[in-house]
């Protein structure tokens, strides 16, 4: 997403906002719906449930006239096949390269919950030139192409809902565009990626491993089609960007977020965050330094008490500094049918509601990324185990600047001769750590790749 999105929205008192409609003021509103997969079928379930109460709260008939999957032969408990179709054409007005024109379902919101890139782009850009709004949860899809989505958008005079393609049932876009409008925003932290968390909540509470905790977040519909979008944390980052974009009112060039995943971690690791009072979070962090955004996306260490240490499985939390509001939390679940398809009916209900409102563009250029900053760090160095191999490594980071606070050395099961030396390192700078590592990579008693974890001190 390269653009500020913000949306000027018309101002309505609470208590107008909260006056029932009245039963004439009732409409209906078509829905073309792109996908029917985990979110999408919980958006069906949804509106199914909730029907009575949005058309009592919101005065709206929600109706679904057609929906867009891959296999029309699939098994789709509880969802009307007759809406079914392959072609898209069915739904978004003009015809793919190479199909035949057909006149599409009328709609009002086109909903894409397709994810991916193609052929997500494709429609959406075709659903707006179409004059329809559309409600989109696809994270990589906005952060690749927001700028030209919102302009396209803004040139049709039609709107963006994107609520679910953050922290799925948290409201945080809708906090960051107008409950904390007035706000300067200097940081922010979070865990976005639920999967992540899921794994490594298991592999500390349950001693799960990581292929066995990230199997059983596919299974229950958290992971992504390609769930290395998850566990190498470019799904965090793609979120990152787009509530840094919010937050501090400047575009954030695709690459800009410094991303490293959890794949590395090992179950020694957690043993180790555990033994030293620490707990691993796969943590989302932003701060605007005025001239420069430190943007960055890693498994990181923080203490048993800090607030985000207790958000487990696959919940998310957003710790958001307004110079006005102060520290606020958002936390909830962070993926999954139901918890996605409420952000998803927020907007359509919000854009049905509100209508079109027109978008407002910031012209400020992207910032630089901020020097990498100052921190305490947990290094695991895989080894032989011979005599005296704790002190080499300690004497090697020593002579490069590097002091540390703890140093303990354990065998791994199942592998003699082979163990890992855990060390604290003081404060110091991650570039510089990164070189040192890399030197003691080269010593003969090394036996593998280090891995370097950050400590976050701070709540
Ligand atoms: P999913 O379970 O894989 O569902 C994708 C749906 O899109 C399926 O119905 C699939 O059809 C259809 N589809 C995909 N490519 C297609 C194509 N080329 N032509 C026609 N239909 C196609 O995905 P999901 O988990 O619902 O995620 C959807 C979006 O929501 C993604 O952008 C994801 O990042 C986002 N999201 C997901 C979650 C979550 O917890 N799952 C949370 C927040 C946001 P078939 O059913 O026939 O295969
Ligand atoms: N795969 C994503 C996650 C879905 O695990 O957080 C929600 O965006």
């Amino acid at each position: 997403m390269t653009t500020e999105n913000a949306l000027i929205e018309p101002i309505v008192l609470g208590a107008e906002r909260r006056k029932k409609p009245s039963p004439g003021a009732r409409k209906t509103v078509r829905l073309g719906l792109l996908g029917c997969g985990t979110v999408g079928r919980g958006l069906l379930e949804l509106i199914e449930r909730n029907r009575a109460l949005i058309e009592e709260r919101a005065g709206i008939s929600l109706e679904v006239t057609k929906i867009l999957v891959r296999d029309l032969s699939k098994e789709r408990p509880g969802v009307d096949r007759s809406l079914l179709t392959d072609r898209p054409e069915e739904i978004v007005a003009g015809s793919l390269r190479g199909a035949t024109f057909v006149a599409p379902a009328p709609c009002d919101i086109v909903v894409e919950l397709l994810g991916g890139i193609e052929p997500a782009r494709s429609l959406v850009a075709r659903a707006i030139a179409d004059g329809k709004s559309v409600v989109t949860a696809n994270k990589a899809l906005l952060a690749l192409a927001g700028a030209e989505i919102f302009r396209a958008a803004a040139r049709s005079g039609v709107r963006i809902g994107f609520e679910a393609s953050v922290c799925a049932g948290i409201p945080i876009i809708r906090a960051l565009e107008s409950g904390l409008v007035g706000n300067r925003v200097d940081t922010l932290c979070g865990i976005l990626n639920g999967t992540s968390n899921f794994i490594l909540t298991r592999m500390t509470e349950l001693g799960e491993s990581f292929e066995a905790a990230l199997e059983e977040a596919r299974r229950r519909g958290f992971a992504e089609a390609d769930p290395s979008l998850d566990v190498d944390g470019h799904d965090a980052a793609q979120k990152l960007a787009i509530l840094s974009e919010l937050a501090f009112g400047v575009p954030i060039a695709p690459g800009s977020v410094k991303v490293e995943g959890i794949r590395q971690i090992e179950p020694e690791d957690v043993r180790a965050a555990k033994e030293l009072g620490f707990v691993l979070k796969p943590i989302a962090f932003a701060r605007d330094l005025g001239d420069a955004l430190e943007l960055r996306v890693e498994p990181t260490l923080l203490p048993i008490d800090h607030t985000l240490a207790h958000v487990r499985f696959e919940d998310n939390a957003v710790l958001v500094k307004g110079d006005a509001a102060g520290e606020l939390i958002f936390r909830g679940k962070g993926a999954g049918s139901l918890p996605t398809a409420s952000a998803v009916l927020s907007d359509i209900v919000d854009i049905a509601r509100n209508g079109s409102a027109p978008l407002r563009y910031a012209d400020a250029p992207p910032k630089p990324a901020a020097p990498d900053g100052h921190a305490r760090f947990y290094i695991r160095f895989p080894v032989i185990d011979v005599p005296g191999v704790i002190g080499r490594i300690a004497t090697a980071l020593g002579s490069r600047g590097i002091s540390i606070s703890h140093a303990s050395a354990t065998l791994v099961p199942g592998k003699p001769g082979h163990g890992n030396v855990k060390v604290l390192a003081h404060d110091c700078r991650a570039s510089v750590l990164a070189e040192t590592i890399d030197a003691v990579s080269r010593l003969p008693v090394l036996t593998g790749k280090p891995v370097a974890i950050r400590i976050l001190e701070t709540s």
